[in-house]
């Protein structure tokens, strides 16, 4: 199958079962429903696709493996909820519908985010997730650095630090590791850690969430200059009005997507043995070029 085609397949998957697990889950409170507004509408759902691809690699149950999906859309999505608030990026569109703090209210929003900040905890550290408590205790380990100063919250301060300055194409990188990648970083090692893989296979799962994630970024970054509202969902040309420090502020197109070929050769030259063994793999390093292609 088409890897678009898989993906779409897996997200109407993923959609069907999330929307039930929240509600069945929550109250039927404001609260409750503004953490549901800014979950369940419309994401592409790439990182439980991730989630799922080294999941079946590592044989690991589907029970278990979408409630590690459940808790990292939860996770992503307090961070676009909080990444639109005024105090932040500003924006008052998500997926092509008003942001979470223009439906409800900035506190509503701020609130809902933390929430489902907590709720990705109560899921991960719930025997349902996976019987070992102490496998559970090392992926909530490792998502609570993946999301702290030296991840995610460090890198979303970054991103505000380097508004209207002149940032080196180094630094920016490292502020993407930190925003973006490390998440999904976390998509692609928390089902190897269940598995019990080894050093050397987590650390490849790691590398392929950090070069993906970096891929992501510049696309993101690419696509808010290029498409417009309705293909984005969200306000274009929100970058530059803004000052964000992005690659697209320092190179042009061709010289990012040279860039982005280089990193991948590197990759790839770098984990053959483990890509030879799995197309699929191979093709997910490529999603993010063929979309901005
Ligand atoms: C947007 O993430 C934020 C970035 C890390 C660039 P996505 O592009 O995955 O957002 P949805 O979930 O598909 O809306
Ligand atoms: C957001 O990056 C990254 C996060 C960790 C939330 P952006 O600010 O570029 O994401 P969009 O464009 O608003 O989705
Ligand atoms: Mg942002
Ligand atoms: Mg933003
Ligand atoms: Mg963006």
């Amino acid at each position: 199958m088409k890897l678009n085609k898989l993906i779409n397949k897996e997200k109407n998957e993923f959609d069907r079962i999330f929307i039930k697990f929240l509600k069945s889950h929550l109250s039927k409170e404001v609260l409750a429903k503004a953490m549901i507004y800014g979950s369940i509408n419309g994401g592409k759902r790439i990182r439980p696709f991730l989630v799922s691809t080294f999941s079946k690699i590592s044989k690991i149950r589907k029970n278990n493996y979408m409630r590690i999906s459940f808790a990292i859309e939860s996770i992503h999505s307090y961070s676009l909820i909080h990444d639109d608030l005024p105090s932040m990026d500003n924006d008052d569109y998500r997926r092509g519908k008003l942001s979470t703090h223009k439906k409800f209210n900035e506190a509503i929003a701020i609130l809902a985010g933390d929430a489902l900040h907590d709720l990705a905890f109560e899921i991960l550290s719930d025997a349902q997730t996976h019987p070992s408590y102490k496998k559970r205790m090392l992926i909530i380990n490792e998502l609570a650095k993946t999301l702290g100063s030296k991840g995610l919250a460090g890198g979303q301060s970054l991103d505000l630090l380097y508004e209207n300055k002149s940032i080196s194409t180094s630094k920016i990188i490292n502020m993407y590791k930190m925003k973006t990648s490390e998440l999904f970083s976390f998509c692609c090692v928390a089902p190897f850690i269940l598995a019990n893989k080894s050093k050397n296979e987590i650390k490849f799962a790691y590398d392929f969430g950090q070069i993906f994630g970096l891929l992501f970024q510049i696309t993101d970054d690419l696509l808010d200059n290029e498409k417009d509202f309705k293909s984005l969902g969200k306000t274009p040309g929100k970058d530059k009005k803004q000052g964000k420090s992005t690659l697209s502020s320092l190179k042009n197109k061709e010289k990012i997507k040279n860039f982005c070929i280089k990193e991948i050769k590197k990759f790839e030259n770098k984990n053959k043995k483990y890509l030879l063994k799995n197309k699929l793999l191979k093709s997910i390093i490529y999603y993010n070029l063929d979309r901005f292609n």
